[in-house]
């Protein structure tokens, strides 16, 4: 079967460039061609007739059960019907030897190539090893390999976003709170800000960097800052109830000016807590400004009720549009090129998917 890519491709690329924000993070359908396309008529002369009927990616995705990933991956399975490409995803469980058995499967199986987001990014190479032995290109996502991994197999690739933009981000959001309230948001006076940093799992480049960078935001904006607490919740929003229960009764709810999460299940779980406890309800008295990273679905219907301040999109959609769109176009032996896969290509190897803050006055374009 044939299917003509350019169209979609070029819708990406749209997407990319606008930024508009439609879809979310969550489960939006891949951008559809629209009105604007018309435009790209001259292009679309340099368009491919691209061959998917031998494609079939095969998908390793560390756990199921992450709302951020999982919008990732509805999108990648979303894309490769668009494209005609045969897709298999399987869940992981935050096993990395599970992930390797899975990649000898998809090799045995006869995948045409791989799509794989490390449980464990160290242990990337190992599987490099096995994609080149196969001669498959394999495509990484979201959890970024070291560099001399990514260096050591000319068919390898990696899809993210740059960590440090989506730390900043948060760190203003907090800052601007910080500034605009002044009154209300120094709780104890002392000219500080007394914050709480919930991180995402330990070694991941988005937990390492969240944290610096966020911290480093506030420090920029010219807010002298100290740290209460400090502690993983891994991503999860059980996790972080307990986690923000135990800092409320060690700490004081009171002497808590701000809490900084990794993500926004994190987000949520520390709202959670805030609330059982009378807070982030609609009293503005009983206020904790926290902020979360991805713009999920319940995160943004948390900034509609006003008990989370705000958030940062990280492109789900795009993300799993690109990734798929690198492992069709190598399967299909092409050449990967901003014009075979509609995303920028940084030296030969990077997507990087911009993030957007989300704030009261943008959070409803993105809902
Ligand atoms: C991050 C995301 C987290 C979690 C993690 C999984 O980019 O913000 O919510 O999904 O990836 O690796
Ligand atoms: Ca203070």
């Amino acid at each position: 079967m044939k299917k003509r890519l350019f169209a979609l491709i070029m819708a990406s690329m749209m997407v990319m460039g606008a930024m508009t924000g439609c879809g979310g993070s969550t489960d939006a359908p891949a951008p559809t061609p629209t009105e604007g396309e018309e435009t790209q008529g001259d292009a679309e002369q340099g368009g491919t007739d691209v061959d998917m009927s031998n494609v079939e990616i095969g998908v390793c995705i560390y756990k199921f059960d992450d709302t951020f990933m999982t919008g990732v991956r509805n999108n990648m399975e979303a894309q490769a019907n668009s494209l005609g490409a045969g897709i298999e995803l399987v869940d992981s469980q935050n096993k990395q030897a599970t992930q390797n058995d899975q990649v000898d499967t998809f090799i045995t199986k006869g995948m045409t190539a791989l799509a794989v987001n490390p449980v464990d990014r160290t242990a990337a190479g190992p599987l490099v090893e096995k994609a080149s032995a196969a001669g498959l290109p394999i495509v990484f996502l979201n959890r970024e390999p070291e560099p001399d991994v990514m260096q050591s197999y000319d068919k390898v690739w990696y899809v993210g976003a740059k960590a440090e933009e989506s730390g900043t981000m948060s760190g203003e959001i907090i800052a601007d709170y910080w500034n605009a309230n002044k009154e209300t948001a120094d709780k104890n006076g002392d000219g500080k800000l007394q914050y709480i940093m919930v991180t995402g799992e330990p070694g991941h480049q988005d937990a390492t960097l969240r944290t610096e960078y966020s911290v480093k935001a506030l420090q920029d904006a010219g807010i002298e800052v100290e740290e209460i607490g400090n502690d993983t919740a891994m991503w999860d929003k059980v996790k972080a109830t307990e986690l923000m229960n135990a800092f409320i009764t060690s700490q004081g709810i009171d002497s808590i000016e701000a809490v900084l999460c990794n993500n926004d299940d994190m987000a949520l779980g520390v709202i959670e807590s805030l609330k059982a406890n009378g807070y982030n309800t609609g009293d503005a008295s009983k206020f904790v400004p926290v902020v979360g990273v991805d713009a999920t679905a319940p995160a943004l219907e948390a900034m509609s009720n006003g008990s989370l301040l705000g958030t940062v999109l990280n492109d789900a959609e795009n993300q799993g549009i690109a990734t798929t769109n690198i492992a069709a176009m190598a399967a299909a032996g092409q050449e990967i090129t901003a014009d075979t896969v509609g995303y920028e290509i940084t030296d030969g190897k990077y997507v990087w998917v911009p993030y957007v803050k989300i704030t009261a006055e943008n959070y409803k374009d993105f809902q």
